[in-house]
């Protein structure tokens, strides 16, 4: 349907993912807060722009990987924001996780303009950016998304129409509730093996492959042993994404025990400094709750 697409937000996830757009031909404007991961998708053919309102006159298509909440209203209805270029008929794909409430609204003000707003949430982290094999989960109208899919078919291999909009937020909530949940319990099972005096990668080897299996164990689980902790999916997301979920849950009165842990969990880790380091992190709030205490002693 097109091939003029626009990109904002180029962190971990945005920069493959654009850079996977411009390698399949289209013709693509970036735009990002901070300018150098602009030069470097300049550097590759991509057009820089100096605002959301300049990549939305350039573009029949617009990307948003941000942040938060805020930073997606921002982009899209502040000062210099999308809303300022886009015109009837474009469709804007946001694949931020934020809050379903704050897409909902924003689709609503967007469709008064003509233009189609798809929240669009992604999982498979960093490496599933850079080969395209990202699950996509999107919410709004049916039609847009029929549009869009040839484009989403560049970054994902698994794009699922969830309902309307806000669907595609809420099931992406889903995932993180089963992430945090997976993440502590590799973080457990880590800081027990160590703890024990075992091996704790020959620990992972062989429960990996059975029953306790997950992607968190079996990719972060070794991060965690290494004390590796480079971001792939940095510890401040993960706080702001069960923030929402938390939120959602109240506003239907749901209990999420286990989230509720998580989350006080994952609080405590950005406020120990991991903020900007990747959740496998979340090892050294344990540890740091376990002291050098040696099991067996009083
Ligand atoms: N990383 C993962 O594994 C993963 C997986 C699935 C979903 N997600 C979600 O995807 C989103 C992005 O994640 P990420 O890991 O790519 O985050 P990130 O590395 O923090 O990147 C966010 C990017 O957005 C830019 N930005 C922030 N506010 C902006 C604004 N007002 N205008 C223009 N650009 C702005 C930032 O610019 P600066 O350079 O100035 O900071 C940064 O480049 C988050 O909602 C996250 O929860 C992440």
């Amino acid at each position: 349907m097109t091939d003029r697409i626009g990109f904002i937000g180029l962190g971990l996830m945005g920069r493959p993912m654009a850079r996977r757009l411009l390698a399949a031909g289209y013709q693509l404007t970036v735009h990002n807060r901070s300018w150098r991961p602009v030069e470097e998708l300049a550097s590759l053919g991509a057009r820089p722009a100096s605002s959301p309102k300049e990549v939305a006159r350039e573009s029949d298509v617009v990307f948003l990987m941000l942040p938060d909440s805020g930073d997606v209203e921002q982009v899209v209805l502040g000062r210099e924001g999308l809303v300022e270029g886009l015109r009837s008929g474009s469709i804007v794909i946001d694949c931020s996780t934020v809050s379903p409430e704050t897409e909902v609204a924003i689709a609503g003000r967007l469709k008064e303009m003509g233009v189609h707003y798809l929240d669009a949430p992604v999982t498979g982290s960093t490496p599933a950016a850079e080969s395209g094999t990202l699950t996509i989960m999107v919410g709004g109208d049916r039609e847009a998304f029929e549009r869009v899919v040839p484009v989403l078919r560049h970054l994902g291999s698994r794009i699922e129409y969830m309902g309307a909009s806000g669907s595609g937020q809420l099931t992406k909530l889903c995932n993180q509730i089963a992430v945090a949940g997976n993440l502590l319990a590799a973080a457990e099972a880590v800081l027990f093996a160590e703890r024990m005096g075992l091996d704790p990668s020959r620990v992972l080897e062989v429960i990996g492959g059975g029953a306790a299996s997950s992607w968190q164990l079996v990719n972060l689980g070794p991060k965690m042993v290494g004390r590796d902790y480079r971001p792939g999916f940095k510890a401040a997301h993960l706080k702001k994404d069960l923030r929402i979920v938390m939120e959602v849950a109240e506003s239907r009165s749901l209990p999420l025990p286990l989230t509720s842990l998580a989350w006080q969990m994952v609080r405590a880790l950005v406020s120990m400094g991991y903020a900007d380091q990747g959740t496998q992190s979340i090892i050294e709030v344990l540890r740091s709750l376990a002291g050098s205490h040696k099991p067996g002693t009083t």
